[in-house]
C-alpha cells in the first residue's frame, strides 16, 4: 500500500502538468467537445487519497522514472507508441471504472492496452494520459458445460489455449499466440476455426464494458444490443472490456496437418494459379484453416531474388489435406515439409508462436489491402517491385515482406454481413506490406508500403479499395476501414453520440478523429 500512496503522488505531478498544458477539444462537433478545465482546486493529497484507496493493492502505477517504464511502453510497432505519462496496471476487472471515472473527473486521457500489438500509426496521436494495462487479467474459465469460457480483458491466444486445450477444447483466435483477444477481437478476429465457426468476434457471447462515463454494463443480444452490434467490429471505439464471455467447441482431433513450401521466383505465376484454384472466390474448404504465404528475401536461397514461402493448416488428416494440396505437391520447391502435428506445435511450424520473429517488438513500417482472389499479373508486379526496392534498400530491403493471409472463410461468410460492425464479410484475402526499419528510412519504408497497397488495389479495378480495420496503417479512410456503405458509417456515428459523447476511445483507428 505505501508503494501505492507514494506512486500515486508521484503520478499527480504529471497529471497536473498534464491537464493544465493540454488543448483537447477544437473545432469538432458540440456533443464531441470535451470540458478542459481541471478543477482547480484539486491537491496532491486528494488524488492520493482517490487512487489510493480506489484501486486493488495488486494494482501498480508508475510513470517515465520507474525502472519498469522502458518495458512498459514497449509495443509492437515502435510507430504506434501512444505518448503516455503514467501506466496503471489494474490488478482487478472492477479497477478498470474506478480508473476512468477518476480520469474523467480530472480530465485525463486514457488508453486500454492489452498485449500491444496494435499496429495503427493513429495510437501515436495520443498526446498525454495513462495506458490502463490490462495484462494482469488474464483469467480464461471454461463454464460448466463446456459450451462457453470467461475470459478477462487482457487475456491472449497462448493463454486461452493453454486453459482449452488440455480440457479438449478450442476456440476462434487470431492466428499468433501472442496477440491480445482485446484488440484482436474487436475489430472482427481473423483466424484458423473462422471457416468453420465464424469470426472471433461471431463467438462473443457477452462483454462486461466499462462505458466512457465509467458505467459498467452488460453487451450482449439482450442488453445494449445496439452496443453489441458495434463492438463485434469498431469495438475499441466504445468502451473497454473487463470480460467476454466466448463460445468454446470441442477440438476435431489431437493434431493438424501443416505443409509449408519454398519456391524460387519462377513459380510465382503457377503458384498463385494453384491459390486461385483452391481458394476460388471465398471458397477455401472451412477445414483449411490457413492459408499463408509471403514474398521475402532468404539470404540462403539468395541476397537479391525474394522467394515465395507458403504454409497451409489442416484440422483433419494429411490424406484430405494433401488431396486439396495435390496441385502445390507437383510445382518443384526448394523447401517441402510436412507432418502432423498438436495445435501448439502447428502456431511453431507456422512461425506464429510467441517466440517467433512475427512476435517481436520492431520499428515497423506497412499497409495493408484486401482481396477476393489473386490477380497473378499483379502479384508478378508487386514481386518485381519488391526485388528492385530490395537493390535499392540495403538498410532494410531483407526485413521487408509481402504478407498474405488466406483464413477459411466458409463460417464467417454464413453469418448476416448487416447483423454486426464487421463490414469486410465479403473479403477473403487480406493481405499487407509490412518491413522493420532503421531510423530515418521511414519515408522509403512508407513509399514501399503505400506503393505496394495501391498496386495491391490496382489489380481489382472493378473493387473499392477495403482494409481491415486491426491491419489498418492509420492514414485510410473512415469508409475503407468501417466499410463503404454510408448506414453503416451513420450508425456507428449515432452509437458514438449515445455511449461515447466526449469520443474518449478515439486513439485506435477513430470513428470520429481527433481534431
Ligand atoms: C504478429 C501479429 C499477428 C496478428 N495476427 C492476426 C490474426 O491472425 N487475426 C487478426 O484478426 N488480427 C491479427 N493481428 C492484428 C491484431 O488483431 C491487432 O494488432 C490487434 O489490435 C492487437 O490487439 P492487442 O490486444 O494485442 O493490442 P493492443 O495494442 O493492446 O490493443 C489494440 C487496441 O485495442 C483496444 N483494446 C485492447 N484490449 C481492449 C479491451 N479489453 N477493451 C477495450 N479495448 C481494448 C485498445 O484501443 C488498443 O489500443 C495480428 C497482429 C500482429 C502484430
Ligand atoms: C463529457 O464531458 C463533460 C464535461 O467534462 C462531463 O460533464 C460529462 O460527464 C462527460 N460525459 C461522458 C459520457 O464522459
Ligand atoms: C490486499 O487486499 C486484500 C483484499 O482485497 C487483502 O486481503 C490483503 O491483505 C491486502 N494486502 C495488502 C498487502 O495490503
Ligand atoms: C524488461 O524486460 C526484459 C526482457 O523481458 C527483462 O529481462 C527485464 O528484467 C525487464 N526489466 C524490468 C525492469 O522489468
Ligand atoms: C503491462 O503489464 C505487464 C505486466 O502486468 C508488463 O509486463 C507490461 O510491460 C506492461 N505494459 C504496458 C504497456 O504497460
Ligand atoms: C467438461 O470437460 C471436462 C474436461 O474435459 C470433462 O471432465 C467434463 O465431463 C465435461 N463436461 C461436460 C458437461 O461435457
Ligand atoms: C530458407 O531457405 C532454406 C533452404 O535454402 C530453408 O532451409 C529455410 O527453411 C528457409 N527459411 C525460411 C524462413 O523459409
Ligand atoms: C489485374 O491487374 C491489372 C493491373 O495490375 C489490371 O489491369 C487487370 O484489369 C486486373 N485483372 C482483373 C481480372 O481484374
Ligand atoms: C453512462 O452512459 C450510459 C450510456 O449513455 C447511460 O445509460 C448511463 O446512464 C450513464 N451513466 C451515468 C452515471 O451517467
Amino acid at each position: 500500500m505505501n508503494t501505492l500512496l507514494r506512486l500515486s503522488g508521484w503520478i499527480l505531478t504529471l497529471f497536473l502538468a498534464s491537464a493544465s498544458s493540454k488543448p483537447i477539444g477544437s473545432p469538432v462537433p458540440r456533443y464531441f467537445q470535451r470540458d478542459l478545465t481541471t478543477p482547480a482546486d484539486i491537491t496532491s493529497e486528494q488524488v492520493q487519497k482517490d487512487l489510493g484507496s480506489l484501486i486493488s493493492n495488486t494494482s501498480l502505477i508508475f510513470g517515465s522514472s520507474s525502472d519498469a517504464w522502458a518495458n512498459a511502453t514497449d509495443r509492437w510497432n515502435y510507430y504506434s507508441k501512444p505518448n503516455i505519462q503514467a501506466v496503471i496496471q489494474v490488478g482487478q476487472e472492477s479497477d478498470i471504472a474506478k480508473v476512468v471515472k477518476y480520469c474523467n473527473e480530472n480530465s485525463i486521457e486514457f488508453l486500454a492496452y492489452s498485449r500491444g500489438h496494435g499496429m495503427t500509426t493513429t495510437l501515436a496521436q495520443m498526446k498525454g494520459g495513462v495506458e490502463i494495462n490490462l495484462s494482469q487479467l488474464t483469467d480464461v474459465t471454461i463454464q460448466p458445460g463446456n459450451k462457453t469460457a470467461i475470459l478477462q480483458g487482457g487475456a491472449y491466444a497462448d493463454k486461452i489455449l493453454n486453459t482449452l486445450l488440455p480440457q479438449g477444447y478450442t476456440a476462434v483466435l487470431g492466428a499468433n499466440g501472442c496477440v491480445g483477444f482485446g484488440g484482436l477481437s474487436l475489430g472482427g478476429g481473423l483466424g484458423r476455426l473462422q471457416g468453420q465457426y465464424g469470426l472471433v468476434s461471431d463467438n462473443v457471447i457477452s462483454m462486461n464494458v466499462v462505458l466512457a462515463n465509467g458505467s459498467t454494463v452488460t453487451v450482449n443480444e439482450n442488453s445494449h444490443s445496439d452496443l453489441f452490434w458495434a463492438m463485434r467490429g469498431a469495438g475499441h471505439n466504445f468502451g473497454i472490456v473487463t470480460q467476454f464471455k466466448i463460445r468454446i467447441f470441442p477440438v476435431n482431433g489431437p493434431t493438424w496437418h501443416y505443409h509449408s513450401y519454398v519456391w524460387r521466383q519462377d513459380k510465382l505465376e503457377a503458384v498463385f494459379n494453384a491459390l486461385n484454384d483452391l481458394q476460388g472466390v471465398g471458397k477455401l474448404p472451412a477445414k483449411m484453416g490457413a492459408s499463408l504465404g509471403q514474398i521475402s528475401i532468404n539470404s540462403s536461397v539468395s541476397t537479391t531474388e525474394a522467394v515465395i514461402s507458403w504454409t497451409f493448416a489442416y484440422d483433419g488428416s494429411g490424406n484430405e489435406a494433401e488431396t486439396l494440396l495435390a496441385a502445390f505437391n507437383k510445382i518443384p520447391a526448394i523447401v517441402n515439409q510436412q507432418g502432423d502435428v498438436s495445435y501448439p506445435e502447428l502456431l511453431v511450424v507456422q512461425e506464429t508462436n510467441s517466440a517467433s520473429a512475427s512476435c517481436s517488438s520492431q520499428r515497423y513500417i506497412g499497409a495493408s489491402a484486401n482481396m477476393q482472389t489473386y490477380n497473378v499479373t499483379t502479384q508478378r508486379l508487386l514481386y518485381n517491385l519488391f526485388n528492385k526496392n530490395v537493390a535499392l534498400q540495403p538498410d532494410f530491403g531483407a526485413n521487408a515482406r509481402l504478407y498474405y493471409e488466406g483464413f477459411s472463410s466458409i463460417g464467417s461468410q454464413a453469418i448476416d454481413a448487416a447483423s454486426t460492425a464487421y463490414p469486410h464479410r465479403d473479403e477473403y484475402l487480406p493481405a499487407y506490406f509490412i518491413t522493420a526499419v532503421p531510423e530515418g528510412k521511414e519515408d522509403a519504408a512508407r513509399q514501399w508500403a503505400y506503393a505496394s497497397r495501391d498496386m495491391w488495389n490496382q489489380g481489382q479495378p472493378n473493387r473499392r479499395p477495403t482494409t481491415y480495420v486491426n491491419f489498418a496503417a492509420g492514414d485510410e479512410s473512415l469508409e475503407m476501414i468501417y466499410g463503404p456503405e454510408p448506414w453503416r458509417l451513420e450508425k456507428l456515428r449515432k452509437l458514438k453520440a449515445k455511449y461515447d459523447p466526449n469520443n474518449s476511445f478515439r486513439w485506435f483507428n477513430p470513428i470520429i478523429p481527433p481534431n
